[in-house]
């Protein structure tokens, strides 16, 4: 990882640590109420595990479904600068996006990272390249309709790692509704990872039914 690259990861991993702290002393309608102001970011581990998984398939099209301030963004950028790849980042919150937009450019990754700002559910309709890995990682309820407007458009190969399947508890039954409905589909081949807060990785088997 090149020190540019190193010193934003770590500028993030502070103020997680930070949040975790505050986060802790907060009611849950307080943290509800305040959510928008968390990175909450797939942690270092997932990250690590991503960028490995996306560098060693080579992936060219990277779709990242919730965003947030640019934490995944950032090791995604870094894993297809290396060949060639692009990332197309999606998120609802513009603000969220102008932070991650600044980190992008400080990282000196920017020019890998398309940004669409909106409901991911639009974007996601828009989107008419083959899509070789993605990450689901927005509010878990959309988890499902998502993955429905992904599946056409993976390329034979590619994979999709869903975060927050083991944390937080209250996400669980909703994580597990995913994981049985990818499970329902004769392509994936899936399988749940005890990183960060728990990945489902699946990966789809069969070839690109729309391009
Ligand atoms: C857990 S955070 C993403 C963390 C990010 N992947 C990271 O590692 O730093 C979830 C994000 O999904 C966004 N989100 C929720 N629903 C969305 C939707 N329908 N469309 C786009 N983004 C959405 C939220 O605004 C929030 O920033």
């Amino acid at each position: 990882m090149r020190t540019q690259v190193q010193s934003v990861l770590d500028e993030y991993h502070v103020r997680t640590e930070q949040e975790n702290a505050l986060m802790k002393s907060l009611s849950s309608e307080d943290f509800d109420t305040r959510i928008d102001e968390f990175l909450l970011p797939v942690g270092p581990q997932t990250g690590q595990l991503l960028h490995l998984l996306i560098q060693q398939a080579e992936c060219k099209t990277v779709v990242e479904v919730g965003a947030s301030f640019g934490y995944s963004t950032i090791w995604f950028a870094d894993a297809v600068s290396q060949h060639g790849g692009k990332v197309i980042s999606l998120e609802l919150d513009a603000k969220k996006q102008d932070y991650a937009t600044n980190m992008l450019q400080k990282a000196g990754l920017l020019e890998f990272v398309e940004f669409k700002n909106g409901d991911a559910l639009d974007s996601l309709a828009d989107i008419s390249d083959p899509i070789d890995f993605v990450l689901l990682d927005l509010w878990k309820r959309f988890y499902i309709p998502c993955f429905d407007l992904i599946y056409p458009k993976l390329a034979d190969g590619a994979m999709i790692a869903a975060d927050n399947m083991r944390y937080p508890a209250s996400v669980r039954e909703t994580a597990d509704s995913y994981r049985n409905h990818v499970k329902s589909h004769d392509k994936m081949d899936s399988v749940l990872l005890s990183v960060g807060s728990g990945i489902e990785l699946s990966r789809f088997n069969g070839d690109t039914v729309e391009k």
